[in-house]
């Protein structure tokens, strides 16, 4: 026992570097928030995006100690430094956020306390917290009270469960599958195939639908594809609509596709991760009528409220079928379920059981801030995109039609050169200069430079730095190919 004792002691003493003395957490402290401090100060000067390759081996672990400030060094140089900078307002390509300064901060309480946030037996506070604000989220979409849903790292995972439950509910079992039909855009987001995929509604039949020109899905070819697979003895049974497509921020019909799967009894799933929040935004709340339809709905947190990243939203109004999947209970579980109550655990309504606690980097900003920066920011970046489009056609750029939300594309129209080759390479050029960051896309067989506003850094005097970037570069562009 007496050596049992001594060893454990020695151990103790070894271990006990892990928990630092509150001396050291203050300088750890002051260390990171030194450097945070730096990197908003700077960040409407830092780079939006370098390719500059992370060097071999930097981020190695060989298991020794090292200070914290070379490690943040490193941070800064091998991490922060190359790719995208997601938290720049001149991250104008994939569909950014930002990530909010209160959201850290309340990742860090988060974190320090280390709240378990999966079941209401182990944390009634937590799991409260995030049904409140599920709760306040199925007020903004007009679910019932009633309806369930789960805080989740993203989109894709949101949407993985909204279709496990439009699955269950349609009873969609091995032998039915290939006789089922799914119907969606093919502007719909790749994670919903990846999901039919993973839950292994993999040769279900999809019927991708024509689209109008403003690439939101043809209600009427819709209605009849369906009325001829019922006819040919076909097993419909989900529509997907998107509000706010990846592409072009497209926001489908919502109100008549709702109809339309009540009519023939199908499960409604709307994806508006990128689009949802919008709802809030006083110029676009009658684009989003008919989302309270839906029977499932995604919306994303890290994107329409400028949450960072590992914030999604799954709502979905039947219960038993969201639950189909993901409810279960075991020995090691049983104190937690004689705590029945009728408040859902989160572990209850999605794939996962230890959780992060995502429920505070919402609430703690919403609280601080109130909503109403939050909507004047989803307003501005809705007049951006129209301020930046115009800009852009007045220096001989073609954009795209009028988007119903702030993803747009635009080209230039080179007579000279193919077109592709000459958005193609401007972009290339975009990118190296690295001041500000767009994505690209094929929209009709052509290459377009594609811009998602929605960073809540991205200003006005934003869109005047990239409209002077894009021109300078376009005219370089130009001479290379002596054109000018
Ligand atoms: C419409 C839409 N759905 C789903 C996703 C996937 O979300 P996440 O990247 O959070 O998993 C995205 C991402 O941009 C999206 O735009």
């Amino acid at each position: 026992m007496k050596k049992l004792i001594k060893r454990i002691l020695e151990l103790e003493n070894i271990s006990k570097e892990l928990e630092p003395s509150e001396a050291k957490r203050n300088k750890y402290f002051q260390q990171i928030q030194d450097y945070t401090n730096y990197f908003i100060n700077d960040i409407e000067e830092t780079k939006a995006y370098s390719d500059k390759k992370v060097k071999q081996g930097v981020l190695s672990i060989n298991g020794c100690k090292k200070p914290l400030s070379r490690l943040l060094q490193v941070y800064a140089d091998e991490v922060v430094d190359k790719g995208i900078n997601a938290a720049s307002g001149r991250h104008i390509g994939y569909v950014p956020g930002g990530g909010i300064y209160t959201s850290a901060l309340a990742d860090y309480l988060a974190d320090v306390t280390n709240e378990y946030a999966g079941l209401f037996y182990a944390s009634p506070g937590a799991v409260t917290m995030e049904n409140e604000i599920l709760n306040w989220m199925k007020s903004i979409f007009g679910f019932p009270e009633d309806s369930a849903g789960a805080l989740t790292s993203g989109g894709s995972i949101a949407n993985l469960i909204a279709l496990t439950a439009a699955r269950d509910h349609h009873k969609i079992k091995s032998n039915k599958i290939t006789k089922s039909v799914v119907y969606l855009s093919p502007q719909t987001h790749h994670c919903i195939n990846k999901a039919l995929k993973i839950i292994g509604l993999e040769d279900v039949i999809l019927r991708y639908s024509d689209l109008d020109k403003n690439s939101r899905i043809d209600t009427k070819k819709l209605n009849l594809q369906i009325n001829k697979d019922k006819t040919n003895g076909l097993n419909p049974f989900l529509i997907i609509a998107t509000a706010g497509t990846t592409d072009t921020g497209a926001v489908d019909s919502l109100m008549e596709i709702g109809k339309i799967a009540r009519v023939n009894n199908l499960w409604y799933h709307i994806d508006a991760a990128y689009g949802g929040f919008f709802i809030l935004s006083r110029q676009k709340k009658e684009i989003f009528n008919g989302i309270e339809m839906a029977d499932s709905l995604v919306t994303d947190p890290h994107k329409g409220l400028f949450i960072p990243y590992g914030s999604g939203a799954v709502l979905v109004k039947n219960k038993e079928a969201i639950t189909h999947s993901h409810q279960y209970t075991a020995n090691y579980l049983q104190d937690a379920a004689r705590n029945i109550t009728n408040i859902y655990d989160p572990a209850d309504v999605s794939p996962e059981l230890t959780r992060h606690f995502r429920a505070l980097r919402i609430w703690l900003p919403l609280q601080i801030h109130g909503l109403e920066p939050f909507i004047a920011c989803l307003d501005e970046k809705l007049l951006l995109i129209d301020y930046f489009r115009r800009k852009l056609q007045e220096i001989g750029f073609k954009t795209g039609p009028t988007p119903d939300l702030s993803i747009s594309y635009f080209w230039y129209p080179s007579k000279i050169v193919d077109e592709n080759m000459f958005n193609k390479k401007l972009l290339e050029l975009i990118h190296k200069d690295g001041n500000v960051f767009f994505s690209s896309t094929v929209i009709n067989n052509k290459f377009v430079i594609r811009m998602a506003i929605l960073s809540f850094r991205t200003k006005l005097r934003t869109i005047d730095k990239a409209i002077e970037i894009i021109n300078k570069l376009r005219l370089k562009l130009e001479k290379d190919f002596d054109l000018v």
